[in-house]
């Protein structure tokens, strides 16, 4: 569905990345796993047109999308959740799932899609009228997932979904974006918390200064492995191994797989 042949982003003189590849298939959950300043948020600006390719392809469902504006790539089917999930904080929920819609001039449509969006979060509907500066980490992190959905996209790019987040909300919040993958949305997430991503995606791709190091289905990844990947030597936590090693969320609820 989407794929990315050698691209590279420079600021500047800083070449943020450099020949990256990689590939998402339909209904695949994908997570982008790299140290700081490995190039994860300029890898999804890039495929959503924030940043522009100096070099190589971005292609989506069989057309090259690196030359297109953002709002463009947007209404083909791509939407993204920034890093830091920056709402709109003296705007209502209602009003923020609104600016979500820009690109959509269908009113009746948006109508819609915002009603689904409710659906799935129903702690949305109930603060509809509220700023979004006063809902709790955890509702807004939800209202950055329902700000991309009300898209109706065919796939979502999510920058550290799970940041700031207390872990009982980051429990909250594995549920909805499981939810998420129940509607058959694809998804490239960014995940500090590789535990977190690791439950959630079918596949990870790593990123070290740029360039892709790993890229191959999660229940390949062992600790060993990612310690010497990203470079931290032994410190990985027993917390992380116990998200090792693990089916993917989807094969373990007995779902069917494509793959
Ligand atoms: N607007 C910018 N101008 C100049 N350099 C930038 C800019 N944005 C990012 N960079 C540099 O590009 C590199 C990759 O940054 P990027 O934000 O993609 O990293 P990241 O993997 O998302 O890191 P983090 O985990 O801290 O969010 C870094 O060295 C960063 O300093
Ligand atoms: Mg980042």
């Amino acid at each position: 569905m989407l794929t990315l042949e050698d691209v590279g982003v420079r600021y500047g003189r800083t070449r943020a990345l450099d020949g990256v590849s990689l590939t998402v298939s339909a209904a695949e959950f994908v997570c982008l796993i790299g140290a700081n300043g490995a190039g994860k948020t300029t890898t999804l600006k890039a495929i959503s047109g924030l940043v522009r390719a100096a070099a190589g392809r971005i292609v989506f469902d069989g057309r090259e999308i690196q030359r297109l504006a953002p709002q463009e790539i947007l209404r083909r089917g791509i939407a993204h959740c920034p890093e830091g999930r920056r709402v709109f904080p003296y705007m209502t929920v209602d009003e923020n799932l609104q600016m979500g819609a820009y690109v959509r001039t269908d009113a009746a449509d948006v109508a819609r899609d915002r009603e689904r969006v409710f659906a799935h979060f129903p702690i949305l509907a109930e603060r509809r009228r509220q700023p979004a500066g006063t809902l709790s980490g955890g509702e807004q992190a939800m209202l950055a997932v329902g700000r991309a959905l009300i898209n109706d996209p065919k796939i979502i790019l999510i920058d550290e979904p799970s940041a700031g987040l207390a872990p009982s909300v980051v429990e909250d919040l594995l549920d909805v974006l499981l939810q998420v993958r129940s509607l058959g949305l694809t998804m490239l997430l960014v995940e500090q918390n590789i535990r977190f991503g690791l439950r959630l995606a079918d596949s990870a791709c790593l990123l070290q200064k740029g360039r892709i190091v790993y890229s191959g289905p999660t229940t390949d990844l062992d600790q060993d492995r990612l310690a010497t990947y990203l470079g931290v030597g032994r410190l990985l936590s027993d917390d992380l191994s116990a998200g090792l090693g693990r089916q993917p969320a989807q094969q373990r609820s007995g779902k069917p797989r494509s793959r």
